[in-house]
């Protein structure tokens, strides 16, 4: 198992329901390692980008104009196969389909307001930790539970 860096977000309705802490602490008592962290509000460029992918999709306005709607959380998130665990934490896109003990299916009703965003694969993690963080703003640390996760 590779040690791998994915992008996760807490997206507008996530922080306006109060549930920052609740995906942190979900990422943070699986063994999973917070290397960066920062609240902002996405320009409608960025989320652009961001959602690139998806341009051609009929639901892209409305999710550039939901992301840009209010604060997000952003962070880069690390450990042993982290893309594939993350993914599995948060549960299916859709919340009616999400299985309960995931994020969204514990916390979500609707495909558009699903709390969270998780990269879906190893280049869409790198394009998107590079979208919004810089390198410097990546911290390389030990944590001292790391002997007691492995
Ligand atoms: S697709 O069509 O399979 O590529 O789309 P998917 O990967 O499932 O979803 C991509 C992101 O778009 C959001 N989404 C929507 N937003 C608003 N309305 C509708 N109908 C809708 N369908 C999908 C979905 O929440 C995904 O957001 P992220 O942030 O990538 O999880």
């Amino acid at each position: 198992m590779e040690v791998e860096r994915t992008f996760v977000m807490v997206k507008p309705d996530g922080v306006q329901r109060g549930l920052i802490g609740e995906v942190v602490s979900r990422l943070e008592r699986k063994g999973l390692k917070i290397v960066a962290m920062k609240m902002l509000r996405i320009p409608k460029e960025m989320a652009e980008t961001h959602y690139a992918e998806h341009r051609e999709k009929p639901f892209f306005n409305a999710l550039v104009s939901y992301i840009t709607s209010g604060p997000v959380v952003a962070m880069v998130v690390e450990g042993k196969s982290a893309i594939s665990v993350v993914r599995n934490l948060v549960g299916k896109t859709n919340p009616v389909e999400a299985e309960p003990g995931t994020i969204r299916g514990d916390l979500a009703m609707d495909i558009g307001r699903n709390v969270v965003h998780a990269s879906d694969s190893p280049e869409s993690a790198k394009r998107e930790i590079s979208i919004f963080f810089s390198d410097d703003e990546i911290v390389d640390y030990a944590k001292v539970d790391e002997d007691w996760v492995y």
